[in-house]
């Protein structure tokens, strides 16, 4: 990159900001269907997190393409550039040891391979929303799935475009028939130890 000069060795280190606020930064990446609880759990997460004094940020699908990636719709490109982009974010708040709570769809391996990759294996968390597609229609929240039955919405995932479970989640949790609060209890046992400060 001609004519740039990082400063990375000259800022603060991730260790020094983990230190300042006692414990590790990481991502904690759920995937899963539209409306299949992501951001429900991670709001219910996020308060837990707080109130044991652990600074957490929710980054979420619907919010951040209203910000960050305004514009980006919902082509294999503009996915792939979405993801692209808030793993580099997550990478950035993992720098300053907080604990990410990431709510993308992210339907392809591939894409969370990508997003693995970038945050770095060693800070990613997979937490497999799986809530069956019959389920999140039932739920239908936004009303998409209704929509995107009558053909209003293009490539739809679940509908008129493809969903990949992830093979080696960290956890897998379908949503039907449990509680919020069991749900996260099961998320916080995965996800306490490794923002446990060594
Ligand atoms: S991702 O595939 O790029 O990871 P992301 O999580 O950011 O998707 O956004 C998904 C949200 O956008 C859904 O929860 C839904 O509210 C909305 N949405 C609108 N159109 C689509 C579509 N074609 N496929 C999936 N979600 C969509």
């Amino acid at each position: 990159m001609e004519n740039i000069h990082p400063i990375f060795d000259r800022t603060e280190s991730r260790t020094d900001k983990e230190r300042l606020l006692g414990h590790r930064g990481t991502v904690v990446w759920f995937t899963g269907l539209s409306g299949s609880g992501k951001s429900t759990l991670a709001i219910a997460l996020e308060r837990e997190l707080s109130a044991r004094g652990i600074l957490c940020r929710i980054l979420d699908g619907d919010n951040v393409r209203c910000g960050i990636n305004a514009g980006l719709g919902f082509s294999e490109a503009d996915r792939r550039e979405n993801i692209r982009r808030v793993a580099e974010v997550c990478r950035l708040f993992v720098d300053t040891g907080v604990v990410v709570l990431a709510c993308f769809v992210s339907p392809t391996r591939e894409l969370r391979g990508m997003a693995r990759e970038i945050v770095g294996a060693r800070d990613f968390c997979e937490v497999y929303v799986a809530t069956p597609l019959a389920e999140c229609e039932r739920r239908d929240v936004k009303g998409l799935y209704a929509k995107a039955r009558q053909g209003g919405i293009r490539d739809f995932t679940g509908i008129s475009a493809p969903f990949e479970e992830p093979e080696h989640p960290a956890l897998r949790i379908d949503t039907s028939g449990r509680s919020v609060g069991e749900c996260t209890d099961r998320i916080l046992e995965t996800i306490l130890p490794e923002i446990k400060l060594k």
